[in-house]
């Protein structure tokens, strides 16, 4: 973003009697932080005003449900009655005092709530919900419009400056809007544009007769639907926007729904994994690999509503900068990397983009989410963590000379807070900044996710904060002793997997940790979008390839070498393949692995490795040998679990943290590296 001219990101805009004071919105996002109750949370008041206070100009607060037992997931906060009044008052003053707009997003979930709540729609249609749904009578729907209004009339009481009606995805609303669930032969039914959205215009003309035409009501619908001949076409999703613009919204929010992938297209960058389908959306931008994908729909809305009309698709403020100068959003919506950064927008104006912690685009929050967890955010440790006293971030009481031995996830976040609360503090890292970080870059895409950006980021605060990097060298224990740190933090990384199988030193098997090593070699001479393409070409494994072990790394390896030509078979000790990975992207591998005709053996036995390949017990008890020029050994990785003992006496206190304490994914090295950084 060029620093000299003034952004229009930073320009305020105006919709019905509020104005935002820049074009941030921070889309909704369940954090599963309300009580069981549906009730707010000290937890969530603080996560929205730390929102706020990082510059956000709107903040729509999560799906709020407007019917009790319609919940899409355990904690959902409530709207539903004058009880939730008080906790929700405390939210939007909490947005609100920081200048920002507070919107409250309001939802029926239809037919897609959690099983054992009430499961209702337009008509009886099943689409992947696992149940064939209720059909609403013309009294229930005349209940659920009293519900959003109520619902909306509780929000201004607890002085929300207006609501947002979510009609998208596969909820309620939606079941009228889109032809594939609406078979209704009423004035609600499908044969017009006018009867699809009478329901939702009704709601919201009546909010705007109840509360006053000043009190804003944004919507949130699909203007298109995929996989399935009777998806809404860009057309209808145009004319739908139009007829509500016409009831009374006062800004329009752009969605993308697909049948086929789960949750559709609201994180378009996940198309992306493991690679691009050949018939990917053709009215949806691909160029930027996920990034502004709806835009176009929003492009397509624009030419018919006078109303604001943004969408939030992985946009970023200078992404973000660019559709706005073009004249083609309104608003740049923004969920995940608010959730990773919530400074984001006041890092944007005083100039500090190199400050951002970037979002990598990783979906960790929505697979906690998925399974009814607090929200979490794999680069921001602090999240949720807002009860704990130790996120309180302090200054240290004394300040101590730190060191941290590894500079892989763990320890780079430990020395930045250790730092940050005014610790002398002094890395070492025998190999690359950021540990198996960078080859777990190779081994991916780069764009989703974006592991290098986090890299750099903590290089950049690195130098940013003055913490001096000592490279090339392992730290022995008497290197630690001569040091004499106050605290020592061992970050220094898992030890390598073995396969303990008769032949498994032979020379056609090759361990991660060796994988990992010629990576790190090359990663001397190439970048690692260099290798990305390089590899392609060359690389010392050969064409017939059987993983042993089908975690997050055997499947991760596999991906890479399935897009590099060779022939893969995986064999996995456990039932479930992919552990570790989010469910959404195993959603999506799982589907693609059956369609490169991948075989896979789960719950096998590892025998041997002969000449001719791998040789297992298959879960049904047949020997088998499986051909391999190449055995792959994508094992677990192992803790070091002398490390505590061989650097004994060499601190006045020392921890081992990350790896070499428990292997884990990113999400864990984080939060172990800022928990002990707060501790000391
Ligand atoms: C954990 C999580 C929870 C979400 N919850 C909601 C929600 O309550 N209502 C909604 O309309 N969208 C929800 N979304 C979708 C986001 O509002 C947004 O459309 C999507 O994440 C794409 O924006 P982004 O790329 O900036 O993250 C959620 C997304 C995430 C990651
Ligand atoms: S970094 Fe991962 S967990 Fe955090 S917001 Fe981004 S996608 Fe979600």
């Amino acid at each position: 973003m060029d620093k000299q001219e003034t952004p229009v990101l930073f320009q305020p805009v105006k919709f019905a009697s509020v104005t935002s004071k820049n074009r941030i919105v921070m889309a909704p996002m369940v954090t599963n932080f309300s009580n069981l109750d549906a009730e707010v949370t000290d937890r969530q008041i603080r996560y929205y005003a730390e929102r706020a206070r990082g510059g956000a100009g709107t903040i729509v607060v999560e799906a709020s449900n407007v019917q009790p037992d319609i919940r899409i997931s355990a904690r959902q906060i409530g709207s539903y009655e004058d009880r939730f009044i008080p906790g929700l008052s405390n939210v939007a003053s909490s947005i609100k005092s920081h200048g920002t707009v507070a919107l409250l997003q309001l939802l029926h979930g239809g037919p897609k709530v959690l099983p054992d709540m009430a499961c209702e729609s337009a008509s009886p249609v099943s689409v992947r919900v696992g149940q064939v749904p209720r059909q609403l009578s013309l009294s229930d729907l005349r209940r659920i419009r009293q519900a959003y209004v109520r619902a909306a009339s509780r929000a201004k009481k607890a002085g929300f400056d207006g609501v947002e009606i979510n009609g998208g995805t596969c909820h309620q609303i939606n079941t009228f809007l889109s032809r594939v669930w609406n078979k209704r032969d009423d004035e609600f039914g499908p044969q017009s544009i006018e009867n699809r959205t009478r329901f939702m215009c009704n709601i919201v003309r009546e909010i705007k007769k109840r509360l006053g035409k000043d009190f804003p009501v944004t919507v949130l619908i699909n203007i298109v639907e995929y996989r399935h001949p009777r998806g809404t076409t860009i057309e209808e999703g145009v004319q739908i926007a139009k007829y509500l613009e016409a009831a009374g919204a006062d800004a329009i929010q752009c969605r993308a729904h697909s049948y086929h992938h789960r949750d559709g297209l609201i994180q378009p960058e996940k198309m992306f994994y493991p690679e691009l389908p050949e018939d990917a959306p053709k009215d949806l931008d691909w160029s930027r690999k996920g990034k502004g994908a709806l835009v176009p729909l929003v492009e397509a809305v624009k030419k018919v509503v006078k109303v604001p009309v943004f969408c939030a698709c992985r946009l970023d403020p200078v992404i973000g900068e660019e559709y706005l100068r073009a004249g083609k959003l309104d608003f740049v919506g923004m969920t995940r990397r608010l959730l990773a950064d919530p400074e984001l927008p006041n890092k944007v104006i005083e100039g500090r983009l190199e400050d951002i912690r970037p979002c990598t685009g990783c979906l960790h929050c929505i697979d906690v989410r998925n399974k009814n967890q607090l929200l979490e955010c794999m680069v921001n440790a602090s999240l949720n963590k807002e009860r704990e006293y130790i996120f309180d971030f302090k200054p240290a009481a004394k300040k101590k000379r730190v060191m941290v031995v590894g500079g892989g996830p763990s320890g780079l976040e430990a020395a930045l807070v250790a730092r940050q609360r005014g610790h002398e503090v002094s890395l070492f890292e025998k190999g690359r900044i950021g540990g198996l970080v960078p080859i777990a870059a190779v081994l991916k895409d780069f764009e989703a996710p974006d592991y290098l950006a986090l890299i750099e980021y903590y290089k950049t605060q690195l130098k940013k904060h003055g913490i001096p990097v000592t490279r090339g060298k392992s730290v022995s224990v008497k290197d630690a002793g001569a040091f004499q740190p106050d605290a020592l933090i061992l970050a220094s990384g898992a030890l390598p997997s073995r396969l303990e199988i008769p032949g498994s030193d032979g020379k056609n098997v090759l361990h991660s940790s060796q994988l990992h090593k010629q990576v790190r070699f090359f990663m001397k001479f190439f970048s690692p979008l260099a290798l990305q393409t390089l590899t392609k070409i060359w690389m010392p494994i050969g064409k017939r390839v059987v993983i042993a072990g089908g975690s997050i790394m055997g499947c991760e390896t596999a991906d890479f070498l399935i897009k590099r030509g060779r022939k893969v078979t995986i064999v996995h000790e456990g039932s479930t393949l992919g552990e570790g990975i989010p469910i959404e992207d195993l959603m999506r591998l799982i589907p693609w692995l059956d369609k490169k005709g991948i075989v896979r053996y789960l719950e096998a036995k590892f025998e041997e490795v002969t000449a001719a390949g791998l040789v297992i017990t298959t879960k049904e008890g047949e020997r088998k040998t499986l051909p391999a020029d190449t055995v792959l050994v994508t094992l677990p990785y192992l803790p070091d679990k002398d490390i505590l003992k061989r650097y004994a006496g060499k601190a006045k206190e020392i921890h081992a943290i990350g790896n070499c304490a428990e292997p884990g994914l990113i999400y864990n090295a984080i939060a172990a590296g800022a928990r002990i950084a707060r501790e000391i």
